[in-house]
């Protein structure tokens, strides 16, 4: 008997591939034709900081005149916003029988605290903090900016009962460094890595216009690198590959690399849910023709530590011209 089954974040799951959060994990037919399909579990869609600070600030606009409202109808759009998100949370739990992991963009050190309870309490499994605001202050040093996300995770983690991954851009220093102070103040996992709305410039109409959302197929790549090292070198932590994982075997690459999970998005709106009944299928067809019962018997197999020359991990610059390198 093949087991694909995987314990990601202390969470039983019945496939390694999950639903990675956007817009179609908003969507409740969407969240429950992926759980059909046979999702191992649902990232839902991110609230934003940002929505909710846009709405505040909208209201501080038109509200100027009547000051005296402005607490009570601030306070009425932040539970207005927090009360859609946690029904959506609901609905998901009550209609797909696997884990609904919440998630929350944020920031800055504020108010997310109150609310990563009531997500809590709406009964996600999990939650995700997809951690991320661009740079734009030059007088912040990175271990400022550093120093603000682990305030972030350990104010979190520190008063929810369920764990609690961090979602990463690729933008660190020292990654190695940063995601075991993660582990240290309270994650019980890192997913590598989130792709950000990027502008991109129209020749035609000389104007800035949003690139494409979606990924193309070579980006796994990417966190493979990353993947490979850090499970390496943290225990006890999960990590969720994202980015670029169009088939399954750029999914079955990263668990070999030493993924716990591997999340799926732009493959999603391009081919619809049925899709990971496909890589379901191709990853027990793989660990059989490999004779591989459960996938902690290759997971990590051909991470950093456990390969006889970890130098490819640890190449960066091409020493060879593209014609040489095959
Ligand atoms: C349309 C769209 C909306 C997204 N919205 C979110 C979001 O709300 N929160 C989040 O953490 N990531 C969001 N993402 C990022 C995805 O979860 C994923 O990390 C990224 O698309 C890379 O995976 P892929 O190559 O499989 O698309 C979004 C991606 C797309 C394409």
């Amino acid at each position: 008997m093949t087991d694909i089954s995987v314990n990601y974040l202390g969470l039983d799951l019945k496939s390694p591939f999950i639903a990675a959060s956007s817009g179609y994990t908003a969507d409740m037919e969407k969240i429950m034709a992926l759980a059909n399909s046979g999702a191992g579990a649902i990232v839902l869609k991110s609230l934003f900081e940002e929505q909710i600070n846009d709405e505040v600030s909208f209201l501080n606009q038109a509200s100027e005149e009547h000051a005296e409202n402005l607490d009570f109808l601030q306070r009425y759009v932040t539970d207005y916003s927090i009360g859609k998100y946690t029904q959506l949370i609901k609905d998901a739990k009550k209609n797909v029988g696997i884990p609904v992991i919440a998630s929350i963009n944020c920031f800055s050190h504020n108010s997310w605290t109150d609310f990563a309870r009531e997500i809590e309490s709406a009964g996600a499994d999990a939650l995700e903090l997809n951690i991320y605001s661009l740079p734009l202050n030059r007088g912040r040093n990175s271990h400022e900016i550093e120093a603000e996300y682990l305030r972030i995770v350990n104010g979190i983690s520190g008063i929810l009962k369920i764990p609690v991954a961090v979602k990463l851009g690729e933008g660190f220093t020292n990654l190695g460094n940063f995601t075991e102070a993660l582990q240290g103040n309270g994650a019980a996992g890192a997913v590598l890595f989130n792709r950000f709305f990027t502008p991109d410039i129209s020749l035609k109409s000389l104007r800035i216009v949003p690139a494409t959302p979606f990924s193309s197929k070579t980006e796994y790549l990417r966190e493979l690198r990353w993947i490979a090292i850090l499970s390496s070198q943290l225990r006890r932590f999960s990590l969720s590959a994202s980015t670029g994982v169009y088939d399954p075997s750029s999914a079955i690459k990263l668990l070999l690399a030493g993924a716990t999970t591997v999340q799926l998005c732009s493959v999603l709106y391009k081919q619809g849910p049925f899709v990971l009944s496909d890589f379901n299928a191709a990853l027990k067809e793989f660990m059989k023709s490999k004779g591989f019962r459960r996938i902690t018997d290759f997971r990590g197999m051909l991470n950093y530590s456990n390969i006889s020359n970890p130098a490819m991990f640890e190449r960066v610059q091409f020493l060879k011209t593209a014609e040489q390198q095959s």
